[in-house]
């Protein structure tokens, strides 16, 4: 019962595909009314009329997460829209190369820093006022590479720790408002973001044989746990670190 959202009042980044996507409509499912965020406007249309499907409202906010403006006037469209917010996902993000530091350029480092950490503060930021108006709770999508090295995507990696440290901070700072701020930290999922690890057996093999499960998760698999960390079912838990990996993490 607790893991009900009927009533709430979420926003997901990164709706349009993957992760987010499936978040979006699980949370539609369990009774929330949704804004989708991402570039792709015909894709989140595609997601909205899903939702709608489903008896909930929904609205799609376009915007490039790296545009400070345009990602600011999404999250105000969003809350004006929903006429307020209970639930931000900050799941957009990504890693789109693999370079050992020594040759990598700065600008790269920047971009990744810029799209997994410093547009879920601007975001953050923005939206804030309503969340502790409601009382309700941030989601930050991390990963596990969050945890440990992660030869060739250091500046992934590193993006994704300082997210877990910004949601520790944000959550020590937003108690006292009743707003909780948690981090869901994915291992493998089969979604578009993996499929360069899927180009050959091989590949996938490598990947799978330091997943305990020895799969690859599931875009819904990560969802259900996003549901539960936006429902009074999470009211006492702040500031954490959810692992859903397959075991991967608990290796040595
Ligand atoms: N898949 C995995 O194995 C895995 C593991 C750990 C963590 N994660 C994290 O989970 C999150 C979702 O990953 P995914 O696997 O679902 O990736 P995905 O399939 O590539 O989807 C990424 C989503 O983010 C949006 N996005 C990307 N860049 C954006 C930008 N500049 N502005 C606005 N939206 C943007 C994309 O939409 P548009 O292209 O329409 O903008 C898309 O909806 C990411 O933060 C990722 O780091 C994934």
């Amino acid at each position: 019962m607790s893991f009900d959202l009927t009533g709430q009042r979420a926003l997901v980044t990164g709706a349009s595909r993957g992760i987010g996507r499936a978040i979006a409509l699980a949370y539609a499912q369990a009774g929330a009314d949704v804004a989708v965020l991402a570039r792709n406007a015909d894709l989140l249309g595609e997601v909205v009329g899903e939702i709608e499907s489903m008896g909930r409202r929904a609205v799609a906010c376009p915007a490039d997460v790296l545009d400070d403006d345009a990602l600011v006037a999404a999250g105000a469209q969003a809350v004006e829209y929903l006429g307020g917010l209970d639930t931000l996902v900050n799941n957009a993000g990504g890693n789109s190369f693999s370079i050992p530091v020594a040759q990598m350029r700065m600008s790269g480092w920047s971009k990744t820093m810029r799209l997994n950490l410093d547009s879920i503060v601007t975001l953050t930021q923005s939206v804030l006022p309503a969340l502790m108006e409601s009382r309700g709770s941030v989601i930050n999508v991390a990963s596990v590479v969050a945890l440990r090295g992660a030869p060739t995507m250091a500046h992934y990696g590193a993006a994704k720790a300082a997210l877990v440290s910004f949601t520790q901070s944000l959550a020590l700072e937003s108690a006292w408002a009743g707003v909780r701020v948690n981090a869901l930290l994915p291992g493998w999922i089969d979604t578009d973001l993996t499929d360069f690890l899927r180009v050959s057996d091989e590949a996938e093999a490598g990947v799978l044989a330091r997943v305990p499960m020895a799969r690859w998760g599931t875009s819904m698999e990560i969802a259900e746990p996003a549901v539960f960390l936006a429902s009074s079912a999470a009211a006492f838990m702040t500031g954490q670190s959810l692992v859903v990996d397959g075991g991967l993490s608990a290796m040595p």
